[in-house]
């Protein structure tokens, strides 16, 4: 049976759930404290930059089933469930900052009616989901409600397949309790046609998968950052950090994903969600020593990058850098953590000038850097008369980028290629100083 759903945040993870949940057959309002982002969305206009976001929006705003809203609590009074897909970025401390959830959780008890199931999308840490329905049961001690927790898996750039496609869903709830029982029935429908084509649902308690989801995210943050170590290694030994990377995804136990070295790891989630583990092990009298120095070695990997770009351009002070890549990852507009904004703020610092270009997160990335930044509508305008070419996202149009014509448009020879994207064999040909990473 289709439910009403309201999602509260129409960020990355409110909007592609909000529009999949309406082509599931659900009808759902998309509510945000963002009044002109509801405005462009109710246009039919795409906030965030996804790969096949726009006809799934387009299709469900047409047939009705999808709608947009900063009337938070009519949308919460007329839904059966409501999902919080709010951001829970770092604090000060480290920890998640749960105020937005916070927030969205005084709207919602202020205006639940009838039983309601409470979906936490948002990645909130250990004992949150508890907290949420204590919060819920002080504020309105009469409401009907059940709190589950369930977890986004979604990646950014793949974020609608990932979202009709996931590996598995995560649904916490409190088993043993009526409540609980409906939640679970109801989830089940909303997920029908996730369940249909036998997508695996771990079923378990509220704690569990909010570390589920922090224990995922924390190991593939170790994966990368221990590739990118390997790749200093490898290079300073002299070996192919490919080959090393490829034949250990051979074994079974390893598998080759998440073993591309780069300039660090950023976005959203990993940077933050590492430094949550970290405060929650504080807070249960856990070390998590291990996370913790990833947390460091990524931050070292960033600045290694452009220290590395700093001995091959000797003083930088004057010279022009063209920044290919400024998204944290490819196909992505997102630019939060993102390893750019540590080359950009260094070589600003060093007093070099940037000429930077990015297919999709040139105003997110704008936004950050105005001054010492010129951007550029084509990567070829971004090289003309530039001393060096750093490449930091591994975007496509990157990966094909003809270098006899970057060579023919730069004043300099340097080429640092943090992605590992170009040729170097050819860049090498033609007379640039190229350095990959562990290659
Ligand atoms: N981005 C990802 O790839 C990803 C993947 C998995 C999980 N997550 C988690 O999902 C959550 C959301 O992440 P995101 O990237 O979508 O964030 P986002 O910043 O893109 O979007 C959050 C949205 O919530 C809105 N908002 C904030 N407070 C609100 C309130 N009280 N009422 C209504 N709207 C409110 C904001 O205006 C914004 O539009 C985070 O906890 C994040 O860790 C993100």
């Amino acid at each position: 049976m289709a439910q009403n759903i309201t999602v509260i945040g129409t960020g990355y993870v409110g909007l592609v759930s909000g529009v999949g949940l309406a082509d599931f057959g659900n009808t759902v309002t998309g509510v945000d404290i963002d009044a002109s982002k509801i405005e462009r969305l109710s246009r039919g206009e795409e906030v965030i930059y996804e790969h096949g976001l726009r006809d799934y929006l387009h299709r469900n705003i047409e047939s009705g089933r999808l709608r947009f809203s900063t009337d938070i609590r009519g949308s919460v009074a007329g839904s059966d469930i409501v999902f919080i897909a709010v951001g829970t970025p770092e604090s000060e401390d480290g920890s998640a900052d749960l105020s937005y959830i916070g927030s969205a959780i005084r709207d919602i008890a202020a205006s639940l009616s009838g039983f309601t199931v409470v979906v936490t999308k948002s990645t909130v840490p250990v004992g949150t989901n508890r907290w949420i329905g204590d919060e819920i049961r002080a504020q309105a001690p009469d409401a009907d409600f059940a709190v589950v927790s369930n977890p986004e898996f979604l990646r950014e750039g793949k974020a609608v397949q990932d979202f009709f496609h996931p590996d598995r869903l995560v649904i916490g709830y409190e088993e043993g309790t009526e409540q609980g029982k409906k939640a679970r029935e109801l989830m089940e429908d909303v997920y029908r046609a996730l369940y249909l084509i036998e997508t695996p649902i771990v079923w378990c308690s509220l704690e569990t998968a909010e570390l589920i989801k922090y224990a995922s995210n924390a190991f593939l943050a170790t994966k990368i950052t221990f590739i990118n170590q390997m790749a200093n290694l490898a290079e300073a030994c002299g070996a192919d950090i490919h080959a090393v990377a490829k034949t250990m995804g051979m074994d079974g136990r390893i598998s080759p994903k998440f073993l591309h070295p780069g300039p660090g790891y950023g976005g959203s989630c990993f940077p933050k969600d590492t430094k949550a583990v970290v405060s929650t092990g504080n807070r249960f009298g856990v070390q998590m020593s291990l996370i913790e120095e990833v947390i460091r070695a990524n931050e070292r990997q960033k600045e290694l990058t452009a220290d590395k770009l700093k001995t091959m351009l000797g003083d930088p002070a004057g010279k022009t850098v063209a920044v290919l890549g400024l998204a944290f990852k490819a196909e992505t507009d997102d630019v939060r953590d993102s390893p750019a904004i540590t080359m950009v703020g260094m070589l600003r610092s060093w007093g070099a000038a940037v000429q930077a270009h990015d297919p999709e997160a040139m105003e997110n990335f704008s936004k950050l850097f105005s001054e010492g930044v010129t951007y550029f509508e084509s990567e070829f305008e971004a090289l003309k008369d530039a001393d060096a070419l750093v490449v930091l996202t591994e975007w496509n149009a990157y990966r094909n980028l003809d270098l006899k014509k970057a060579h023919s448009l730069m004043k300099g020879r340097v080429i640092l290629d943090a992605r590992n994207a170009l040729d170097p064999d050819e860049a090498r040909q033609l007379g640039f100083t190229y350095r990959g990473v562990g290659r």
